[in-house]
């Protein structure tokens, strides 16, 4: 058996260079041994893309791009075909889980300065795929052809025509028609199923490309192939295979059990990730009393509530998203990962994610005249951080980063004190059942979680320093 396989694997490699590709890019690809749970996104998001090819086929075998039939066809995947409703909830909630993992995957560049020299292009890339995740989604949205397709893309659409001179032909040049039609629809789908996600296949291959040649990047922010053994081996990096696809699988394990119970839980997640309008058929003859698109775009959609001009809103909204495109020329540290930095960044960055989170809360709500004032505030920290970032990277002052990767204390090693924090939250009651019996059972302990979340705010605020 094993030498039928030799064989077969040599027949293959005379013809083509399957075990040169394996071993340049699995089991003598070195890479830096200190990765840790931030590391994991860029394998989900490979898995987030893969259950979304997957599913998205399997959804077209029954979907119809029909105005007509589109709503029914979906109810129809939902109760009659066989394991319909499975497909489709693995594939709207594979949406939700792709952002989730993907802003966890950015924010990870933004720790680690992943984006900084010489890794920019790996950058590029992963905002162009960034992109076209976004105008995926857009378009994916619609194919329900519910109220809150219909009515979310209306109002996105109608963005073009704020545009001067060119605005309300580019409009309706999107749209095929004076409104969002059959018409929409079609080339939506069209866009949806093969444009958008060719192009995301290429950019996700460029991506990894150009991640293959210059070499991950690591929580200490270290070049490990500055220091190389007598073979040319970094000291410091460990093979890709099988190191890091065996820990890859654990978090394909804690991710899908979060993934399946969404799932078969709260597939609609309270509205979050399926609008309850959305489960009324489209009638463009009723707006919906509240309009939001889905929660991944609603930080960008509050920024472009927050500016009282239309136009300058879609500029300021297009502005959120070009300016991180820039971050490689804007970081002028010394230094590339947030351990090595000032308190500055720290603290930048705090407000940023705040920024970031509460603007994206806001974005879900009405545009009460309170809610408008926060949202300016909050745009104006989130195109703080990035403006003023060439200032304060070069002003601060970093610490001296080490030669070679530091030791960091494992999972493993951090067990006990997790079990011991559990047991300082928690204390046991002694209680008596209906029966009469007494059972100890484990509560809440007030003063053990404020203690413990005491100690967690200072410890933060410390490292903020
Ligand atoms: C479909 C979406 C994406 C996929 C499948 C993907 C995949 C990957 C993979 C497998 C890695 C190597 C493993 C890792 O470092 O986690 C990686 C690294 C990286 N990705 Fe992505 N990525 C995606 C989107 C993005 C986006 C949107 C950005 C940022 C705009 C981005 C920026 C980066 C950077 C900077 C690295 C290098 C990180 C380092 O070495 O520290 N990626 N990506």
């Amino acid at each position: 058996m094993k030498q039928k396989l030799n064989e077969s694997t040599e027949w293959v490699s005379d013809r083509f260079p399957l075990k040169k590709l394996w071993e340049d890019h699995m089991s003598h690809y070195y890479a830096p041994k200190n990765f840790n749970v931030w590391y994991f996104f860029g394998s989900l998001a490979l898995l987030v893309l893969v259950n979304q090819f997957i599913t998205g086929i399997l959804l077209t075998m029954n979907y119809k791009p029909d105005a007509e039939l589109a709503f029914d066809s979906v109810e129809y995947i939902m109760r009659d075909v066989n394991w319909g409703w499975l497909v489709r909830y693995m594939h709207s909630t594979g949406a939700s889980a792709f952002f989730i993992v993907v802003y966890l995957h950015m924010f990870r560049g933004l720790l680690y300065g992943s984006f900084k020299q010489p890794r920019e292009l790996i950058w590029i890339f992963g905002m162009l795929i960034f992109v076209c995740l976004m105008a995926e989604a857009f378009m994916g949205y619609l194919l329900p052809w519910g109220q809150m397709s219909y009515w979310g893309a209306q109002v996105i659409i109608s963005l073009f025509s704020a545009i001067p001179v060119i605005g309300e032909d580019l409009a309706l040049w999107v749209r095929g028609d004076y409104v969002i039609s059959d018409a929409t629809l079609n080339r939506f789908f069209a866009f949806h199923v093969i444009a958008v996600p060719l192009v995301l296949l290429i950019l996700v291959f460029l991506h990894i490309v150009a991640l293959h040649e210059v070499g991950s990047n690591n929580p200490d922010g270290i070049d490990i192939k500055a220091n190389k053994d007598e073979n040319g081996i970094p000291l410091d990096g460990i093979p890709f295979h099988p190191y890091y696809t065996v820990k890859d699988i654990v978090g394909v394990g804690v991710f899908l059990f979060f993934f399946a119970a969404i799932i078969f839980y709260m597939p609609e997640m309270g509205g979050y990730f399926l609008e309850h309008a959305n489960f009324i058929p489209a009638d463009p003859l009723k707006t919906p009393e509240h309009i939001a698109p889905v929660w991944y775009f609603t930080p960008f959609y509050a920024i472009l509530r927050a500016v009282p001009d239309k136009f300058a809103g879609v500029i300021a909204m297009g502005g959120a998203i070009v300016v991180l495109f820039l971050l490689p020329w804007l970081d002028r540290s010394k230094v590339r990962s947030i351990r090595y930095r000032g308190g500055i960044y720290k603290k930048a960055l705090l407000l940023f994610v705040i920024s970031f989170l509460g603007l994206g809360y806001l974005g879900t709500q009405p545009a009460t005249p309170s809610a408008t004032m926060a949202a300016r505030v909050l745009t104006a920290i989130y195109f703080g951080f990035f403006l003023l970032m060439p200032l304060y990277t070069r002003w601060e002052k970093t610490k001296p980063v080490p030669e070679r990767l530091t030791e960091q204390p494992s999972i493993e090693e951090k067990i006990p004190e997790w079990i011991e924090t559990y047991h300082e939250m928690t204390e046991k009651q002694e209680v008596k059942a209906a029966s009469g019996e007494k059972k100890i059972v484990t509560r809440p302990n007030p003063s053990g979680i404020i203690a413990v979340l005491g100690r967690t705010v200072k410890k933060l605020i410390n490292s903020l320093n």
